[in-house]
């Protein structure tokens, strides 16, 4: 089947474009207002763009409504300049979930999560205590697109519990954190705990020696 980007609704688009871009990686974000409010909301508009200097980048529509309105994630940012990004785990998954949830202004997500917070090192804005790992993020801008925004964040300090760190490189034992990853907006997830398969990069002179 063709679609035309042109005749589709823009709930369409979505759909297609979420699907076929997965599985994605979650970020929970957590941001502060300016009078250090605390908000928290999932996004899979999300990956890391470049590590020199490593800068991650979040897709955040407007609220659902047709008002123009940003998300309290996006005008969080914009205000305050500082974010944090808590890595989304099997063990957290349902928590990340209700934080999805649209609540009105006032309710706290982190509380009707039940999720705790604890002070980052490098931004004021909290990670989240339950996390096994976070990226404190400064804003490097915001761009407008259209009903949403691309914000771009430098990493200014990496937060991972010790025992998913193997200092030897250091690499992250992604084998153990277990991320999850979303896929098609109909609310399905992929584990990754047991799905591994290694794939060794082929120097070319190897590539090479393979050849006839
Ligand atoms: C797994 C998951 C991924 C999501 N990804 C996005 C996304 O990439 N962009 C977006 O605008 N909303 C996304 N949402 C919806 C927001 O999390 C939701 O609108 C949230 O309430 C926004 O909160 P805020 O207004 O406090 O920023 C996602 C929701 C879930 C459950």
């Amino acid at each position: 089947m063709d679609f035309e980007i042109e005749k589709l609704p823009a709930k369409s688009i979505y759909n297609l474009l979420i699907g076929l871009v997965a599985p994605r990686p979650i970020a929970l974000v957590t941001s502060m207002n300016e009078a250090g409010r605390m908000n928290a909301a999932p996004f899979s508009s999300y990956n890391y763009l470049c590590t020199d200097p490593p800068v991650v980048g979040l897709g955040v529509m407007n609220k659902p409504g047709g008002n123009f309105v940003p998300k309290d994630t996006a005008r969080n940012i914009r205000r305050t300049g500082e974010f944090v990004v808590n890595v989304v785990t099997e063990d957290l998954a349902q928590q990340m979930n209700i934080c999805g949830t649209d609540f009105p202004e006032g309710m706290d997500e982190l509380e009707m999560a039940g999720l705790d917070t604890a002070p980052s090192k490098n931004v004021k804005v909290p990670r989240i205590a339950q996390a096994h790992a976070a990226l404190e993020c400064v804003e490097h801008a915001t761009i407008e697109i259209g009903r949403s925004r691309i914000i771009l964040g430098r990493v200014v300090g990496i937060y991972v519990e010790d025992q998913f760190i193997d200092p030897a490189g250091p690499y992250v034992k992604s084998e153990e954190l277990h991320a999850i990853g979303r896929m098609n907006g109909l609310g399905s997830y992929v584990k990754t705990q047991g799905a591994f398969m290694t794939i060794p990069r082929i120097p070319y002179e190897e590539w090479k020696k393979g050849q006839r």
